[in-house]
């Protein structure tokens, strides 16, 4: 079969986090992508905290550009809020830079999380700049606690983690998002849907007409969470990711079934690597492990196996799944996620009888476990062919340091935004003109009844009586 390449909408390359740096950088890690059939990638700009928006743009910039071997984009973080924030937010959606959307933490609470306020605010901002907004959608503060209790009751081993993030706290979050985003008539993108009650929340929220797309990765699509139970510590931190694999074991069928039905939009990987050695900084301490999982090399070969194979998706719903959706969604389609003229050369032969192995002996990436170590798993890329050129070919990479460019994506994509501003117009504040009481009400310096002016601000929907005022605010007065 010739498919497009694959995009994967949600990477984390040497990502400094949880005291270290994610070990596949731009060059390993767009490498593995491209063994995979992935040849695209979307990576997140994450500061810490009090890191302006633009310096960390510039460094992802310096930390990609001679490096990356397929194209990028970039979607940027917001994990703290000042009116200059929003103003670089704006300033990140031109031509030059790129951005049309951004994510905000509703967990790493102390790290990169945001308050419910700021995120409403962030989502405003986004709305107003044209950008989508992204969620990851857990409830921080429980969890702080949560694992608090868990440490001082004895519990340190990464069954911890499970323990402190049920799934609950994960369905609310994404809830919430999805409420306040609708407050904020903002589209939402909620990122790594793990569980099957955060995509009950998605689907709820979009039946009431809200703008909400829904990404499960490739580790919830196929992994569940018993393995952090297991005896040998070493593969239980492995699994350490947030939110975490459900426990519930018949949870990757499920949420392939609301991928397949459409409930679901896309899948990504969240990869984000650590060698055995990094997580081994939380073994005395499961809040300490750093998370995060590979999946950049494996999703398309794991999607089509556990997806198509099962007869869930059928092979056009695979390419809509792992590519065109994820172009659709970032506003660059059909320069990728679709074969033809004037398209990218992004193009994969993609082999959907052959099976092969998965071993973090024989992957690309940098790091020593991967999480679905010993899989056999049918459809494999058997050529990547990258902007016209060949990667990947008879199980070699032919690859250049840099080769890669910048994919910037424009802010009011109308995949995105089309109904926006209608709906903004219908969620116009309503305003009702009315004599205020205050005649009959003794308070100081009101004597008697007078003419009440009624200042209506501009936009307002008037719900009886008076009209809105052509160009904006001005007094009206009722007798
Ligand atoms: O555990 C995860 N998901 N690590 C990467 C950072 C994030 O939350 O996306
Ligand atoms: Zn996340
Ligand atoms: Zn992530």
């Amino acid at each position: 079969m010739v498919i497009p390449g694959g995009i994967d909408p949600h990477t984390h390359l040497q990502l400094p986090f949880m005291g270290t740096v994610a070990i596949d950088d731009f060059y390993g890690g767009t490498r593995a992508a491209l063994a995979g059939g992935t040849t695209m990638i979307i990576d997140f700009v994450i500061g810490q905290k009090g890191t302006l928006p633009l310096d960390s743009w510039r460094q992802w910039r310096d930390w990609a550009d001679p490096n990356v071997c397929c194209d990028y984009g970039l979607s940027v973080a917001i994990t703290s809020w000042s009116p200059q924030i929003a103003e670089q937010m704006a300033e990140l959606t031109k031509p030059e830079y790129g951005i049309n959307s951004f994510k905000f933490f509703l967990a790493y609470k102390d790290a990169f999380m945001v308050n419910d306020g700021e995120f409403y605010e962030g989502l405003k901002q986004c709305a107003k700049i044209g950008a989508l907004g992204r969620v990851h959608a857990e409830a921080g503060h429980v969890i702080a606690i949560k694992q608090k209790d868990l440490l001082s009751k004895g519990v340190t081993g990464p069954e911890g983690h499970t323990q402190s993030r049920p799934e609950e706290l994960e369905a609310e979050a994404t809830n919430r998002a999805c409420v306040i985003a609708a407050q904020a008539n903002c589209p939402l993108y909620v990122v790594h849907v793990m569980s099957k009650n955060a995509a009950r929340a998605i689907a709820y929220h979009r039946q009431k007409g809200h703008v909400v797309f829904g990404e499960p990765i490739a580790a919830g699509l196929v992994l569940d969470g018993s393995g952090y139970y297991d005896p040998d510590w070493t593969k239980a931190a492995a699994l350490v990711m947030s939110p975490p694999l459900s426990r519930d074991p018949s949870t990757p069928a499920a949420l392939m079934d609301l991928l397949a039905c459409g409930q679901l939009h896309l899948t990504g990987t969240d990869n984000c690597t650590f060698t055995c050695a990094q997580k081994r900084l939380g073994v005395e301490d499961f809040t300490k492990i750093p998370n995060g999982v590979n999946g950049i090399e494996d999703r398309m070969s794991l999607i089509w196996d556990r997806g198509v194979g099962t007869g869930k998706l059928d092979p056009m719903r695979f390419v809509a799944v792992t590519s065109t959706a994820a172009a659709k969604i970032f506003n660059c389609y059909p320069q990728k996620g679709r074969i033809t003229r004037g398209s990218d050369a992004d193009v994969v032969i993609w082999d959907p009888s052959r099976t092969r192995v998965i071993s973090a002996s024989t992957h690309h990436q940098a790091t020593d476990y991967n999480v679905y170590e010993g899989m056999t798993v049918r459809g494999v890329a058997e050529t990547t062919i990258c902007k016209g050129k060949i990667v990947w070919e008879n199980g070699q990479l032919n690859v250049e340091k840099g080769s890669g460019s910048f994919v910037p994506l424009k802010p009011f994509n109308s995949f995105v935004f089309g109904a926006n501003a209608m709906k903004e117009q219908a969620m116009q504040p309503t305003c009702v003109p009315r004599e205020l009481p205050i005649d009959n009400v003794p308070h100081p310096g009101n004597s008697g009844v007078e003419p009440i002016n009624v200042d209506a601000p501009s936009g307002a929907n008037f719900a009886r009586r008076g009209q809105q005022p052509a160009g904006g605010a001005s007094s009206i007065t009722f007798d």
